[in-house]
C-alpha cells in the first residue's frame, strides 16, 4: 500500500451525523474492526490501557435515550430542543463504540516508573484518541459514518450499571456510527504553510 493509498483512506473519514440503521456489514465484521483496531493501535511503553464496549442495535439506542434523559435534567427547557434533535440523530444509528482507559494499568506504571507519573493519563489519552481515530477511518472504508462524542462524566455511573463496566474503566469518547445517511458538507482548512515548518 502506497502513501497515496492511506491518505485516500483517511481523507475519506468525516463526522457524519446523518445516520440509519440500513446494514453495511455484519455483527461480526464490526467487531473484527475494532479488535484490529485494539491490537494494533501503539500504546506507551506498549501499556496497551485502551478499552472498549461496543453497543449495537436496541443497546446503542438505550445508550443514547440514557443520554437523553440524562442531558434532559441539566440543559434548561427551552434550549432542549436542539440537544434532543441532536441525540435523535445518534439513536438513528445503528450502533455505538464506547472508548475506555483503564486506570489499573495507568496506575501500574505510575508505579513502576514514578519518573513518568504524571505523563501516563496523558499518554493514555493519547493513546486512546489514536484507537479512536483507526476505528473511525476503518469505518469509513466500509461506508460506516461515524461521529466522535464526549458525554462524560454525566453518564459514566449509570453506563458502568448497565452494562457491567469496571470500575477502574474510565469513559473517554462515545463513537455513534452507521450507514451514511447523508455526507458531510465541505471542509475549510486553514493555510498548511502557518502550520508546518521544515528546515534543511
Ligand atoms: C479530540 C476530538 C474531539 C471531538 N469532540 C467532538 C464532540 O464532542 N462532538 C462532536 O460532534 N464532534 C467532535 N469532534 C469532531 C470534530 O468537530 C471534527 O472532527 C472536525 O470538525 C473536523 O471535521 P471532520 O471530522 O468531518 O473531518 C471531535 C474531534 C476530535 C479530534
Amino acid at each position: 500500500m502506497s502513501s497515496q493509498t492511506f491518505f485516500d483512506a483517511v481523507k475519506k473519514r468525516r463526522s457524519i451525523y446523518a445516520l440509519s440503521k440500513d446494514s453495511v456489514i455484519s455483527d461480526e465484521k464490526i467487531q473484527e474492526i475494532i479488535g484490529q483496531a485494539i491490537l494494533h493501535t501503539p500504546s506507551s511503553f506498549n501499556s496497551q490501557s485502551a478499552r472498549a464496549v461496543v453497543l449495537l442495535g436496541e443497546q446503542s439506542d438505550k445508550f443514547w435515550n440514557l443520554t437523553t434523559e440524562t442531558l434532559r435534567k441539566i440543559v434548561p427547557a427551552d434550549s432542549f430542543e436542539a440537544t434532543e434533535q441532536r441525540m435523535n440523530g445518534f439513536v438513528a444509528g445503528y450502533g455505538t463504540v464506547l472508548f475506555f482507559e483503564d486506570e489499573t494499568v495507568i496506575k501500574g506504571l505510575q508505579e513502576q516508573f514514578p519518573s513518568y507519573a504524571d505523563n501516563f493519563p496523558i499518554w493514555g489519552n493519547q493513546s486512546n484518541g489514536m484507537l479512536q481515530y483507526v476505528v473511525w477511518t476503518a469505518f469509513a472504508q466500509e461506508g460506516i459514518g461515524a461521529t466522535l462524542q464526549h458525554y462524560s462524566p454525566l453518564i459514566d455511573d449509570q453506563v458502568r450499571q448497565e452494562w457491567n463496566v469496571p470500575q477502574e474503566w474510565k469513559l473517554i469518547a462515545q463513537m455513534p456510527f452507521g450507514k451514511v445517511a447523508a455526507e458531510a458538507g465541505e471542509k475549510a482548512f486553514q493555510p498548511l504553510d502557518e502550520r508546518l515548518k521544515v528546515f534543511k
